[in-house]
């Protein structure tokens, strides 16, 4: 049989600070009500001082692979979905990697929201090919540092988090069975940091005119969401020879509950088949699917054999899906007492 990338170890990291709706209403033109009934988020999670994209990726990893019962010396590769680093040089992935104290490869993937889903497939294809036996996939954000707090449009949405999986190779059918992975960069202005890279580089204009924070055009989005959430779940669950309506549960990007919702209706599923936590952290970007996965592994919402699929949608504008087969080492509850510890 294939060899595929099995999920055997889980881990997360939200930092403390939560940031309520009525919290934000203080801050910008807003109230609960609206940001509930369009969005869904009632409270996501901040950086506190101690929190950097590097600690955060740190504390997840060591849970993950406290799971998998393996050290960070027993790590072959890493790979940090990520697009909002500690330094712009190096890569995230660099700094993650020295942290934990593996000694491995490590890069960085950046696909903004649909980051994690891309590293996930990047990460199984060194399995599948033999390269590598033991996989670390973080997806990470401490997005915050690019969020406008006067611009209710879109501070309103994101959140911190982070959160990783071990992949292992697997003989019996487990992992990651089949993928899609999407890119339209014509869409790129709808979803982007207009100043600070290369074309439009920090200055005291770039500043001024707050172009060092996202922009967003929440519609042209949201329409773009809903078709790629429900065409990516047909696509891949086709390649597997299943409907979306044979998929265990369903782990989508946590974007927005009004883009869940229409993507349950068209698909002509009930709700509950989609797992959903972002009343708690609102959009955590490439953190949201790895930190869903994990709470839904934690509350025994997907366990050992049943098959999820994973479908994220993001800035790029870009789209990836996953199907995955949970392999027997699935198990309900947070990483043991004892996790390893990471630093060499
Ligand atoms: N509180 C109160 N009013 C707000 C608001 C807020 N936080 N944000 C926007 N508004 C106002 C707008 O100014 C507008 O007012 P106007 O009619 O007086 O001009 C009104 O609400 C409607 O704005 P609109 O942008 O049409 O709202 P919407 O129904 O499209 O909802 C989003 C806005 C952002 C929630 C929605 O477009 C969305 O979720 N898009 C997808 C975003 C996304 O998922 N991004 C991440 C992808 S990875």
């Amino acid at each position: 049989m294939s060899v595929r990338a099995e999920i055997t170890g889980w881990g997360k990291y939200v930092p403390e600070k939560i940031l309520t709706n009525h919290d934000l209403a203080q801050m910008v033109d807003t109230n609960d009500e609206w940001i509930t009934s369009r969005t869904g988020i009632k409270e996501r999670r901040i950086r506190t001082e101690k929190d950097t994209t590097t600690t955060m990726a740190v504390a997840a990893s060591q849970d993950a692979l406290g799971v998998a019962g393996l050290t960070a010396h027993d790590i072959d590769l890493i790979v940090v979905a990520n697009s909002s680093p500690d330094y712009l040089l190096p890569a995230s992935a660099n700094l993650i990697q020295h942290a934990l104290g593996a000694t491995c490869p490590a890069l960085t993937v950046a696909a903004g929201c649909s980051g994690w889903v891309y590293a996930l497939v990047t990460g199984s294809q060194f399995i599948q090919t033999g390269a590598y036996k033991n996989v670390l996939v973080i997806g990470v954000e401490l997005i915050s540092y690019a969020l406008d707090y006067t611009d209710r449009s879109t501070c309103i949405l994101f959140g911190d988090a982070a959160a990783a999986v071990v992949l292992q190779p697997n003989t019996d059918g487990a992992g990651v069975l089949t993928f899609e992975l999407g890119s339209d960069g014509g869409l790129a202005q709808n979803l982007w940091v207009p100043g600070g890279g290369t074309v439009n580089p920090v200055s005291q204009s770039v500043v001024d005119n707050r172009e060092h924070y996202i922009r967003m055009n929440g519609q042209e989005v949201f329409k773009f969401a809903t078709r790629r959430l429900t065409d990516c779940l047909k696509n891949i669950t086709g390649q597997a020879g299943m409907t979306p309506e044979s998929l265990d549960v369903i782990i989508p990007h946590q974007a927005n509950l009004r883009i869940i919702e229409y993507a349950a209706r068209s698909l002509e599923l009930p709700l509950d088949r989609f797992f959903i936590n972002l009343h708690k952290y609102g959009n955590t970007s490439a953190a949201s699917i790895p930190l869903a996965l994990v709470e839904a592994i934690e509350e025994g919402r997907v366990k050992a054999g049943q098959i999820a699929g994973m479908v994220a949608f993001g800035s790029g504008l870009s789209w990836a899906g996953a199907v995955v087969r949970m392999g027997e080492r699935i198990h309900a509850g947070g990483a043991p007492e004892l996790a390893v510890p990471a630093m060499a």
